[in-house]
């Protein structure tokens, strides 16, 4: 993997425009006295993997809250594929392709493996996880194709031999593979991902970094928060540096380890770049 795979071959597949597919305009985020977020604009790109990094507490994971609905702006605009999305809630977001995960793996614990990739769906079809049990457990023609994607995704992430298990025999990795394979089966258009590498071991960080990347390369924009730099530097295009709210950076991560701004903001907190 090299850090340019979704660059200028990329762009030949990309609709009109500049393949800006999800833009945040001057975000704002106030929690009581403290202001979470400011003045912060960035864009995401199709076929692209774009980094957002920064110390502890600068905002990162307010900024993905804000993206997908979970939070809303105090001011500013989000805007999906040139539309303003503002006013929708999470679930019209991700029915409309834009996906958050979060930092710990969410599954359904007493569903098999197969079943929690099965009750995903398509994000742009419908993301509601009890209708889509009920579906799944009333055999229809459709679902053999189905059947067939999630076992296929399963197999991506080497997980088929574990389809049969319940979600809440795997280990902390595996339900984490598994919880990619959702985010697989979901096809998004746009992912967010919160910290996807905490807590794993070198392999399977690997592992899930290839997935993200071959996220991107099928076409997601993919925004990636991450404190692992040696992850970032390897799979992200281009990247933005937020400290305290803002974005003090952006481009590419070679341009950016020579800011001075960028490597104060985390020589200041012991972090290395
Ligand atoms: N719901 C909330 N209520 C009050 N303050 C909050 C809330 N969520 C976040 N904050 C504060 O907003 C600031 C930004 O937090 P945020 O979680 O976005 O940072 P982060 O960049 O994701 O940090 P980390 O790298 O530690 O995950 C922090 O000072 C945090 O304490
Ligand atoms: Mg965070």
């Amino acid at each position: 993997m090299t850090s340019s795979q979704g660059g200028a071959a990329a762009d030949a597949g990309l609709d009109a425009g500049d393949g800006c597919v999800l833009e945040a305009q001057q975000l704002k985020k106030r929690f009581g006295g403290l202001v979470a977020v400011q003045d912060c604009s960035l864009s995401l790109r199709s076929h692209r993997v774009t980094g957002l990094i920064g110390p502890n507490g600068a905002g990162k994971s307010t900024v993905l809250d804000l993206l997908s609905g979970v939070e809303r702006q105090d001011d500013g605009h989000v805007l999906l594929r040139g539309e303003s999305i503002d006013r929708m809630s999470t679930h019209a977001r991700a029915r409309r392709g834009l996906i958050r995960t979060f930092q710990d793996p969410r599954v359904w614990p007493y569903l098999t493996t197969l079943e929690n990739v099965l009750v995903v769906g398509d994000a742009k079809s419908g993301y509601s996880g009890w209708a889509a049990i009920l579906r799944h457990r009333r055999a229809t023609a459709r679902q053999a194709a189905n059947i067939q994607r999630a076992v296929d995704v399963l197999s991506a992430v080497e997980l088929e031999h574990m389809r049969d298990r319940r979600a809440r025999e795997l280990s902390g990795g595996q339900a984490r593979l598994l919880a990619f394979a959702r985010l697989a089966m979901a096809n998004p258009e746009v992912v967010l991902l919160d910290e996807p590498l905490a807590g794993v071991n070198p392999i399977l960080a690997d592992r899930l970094l290839e997935l993200i990347r071959g996220m991107a390369e099928r076409g997601a924009a993919v925004l990636l928060v991450e404190h692992n730099m040696e992850a970032i530097e390897r799979v992200c295009d281009s990247v933005f540096v937020m400290s305290e709210g803002r974005v003090i950076g952006t481009g590419t991560w070679e341009e950016l380890r020579q800011s001075e701004a960028v490597v104060e903001a985390y020589l200041g907190t012991g972090a290395r770049v």
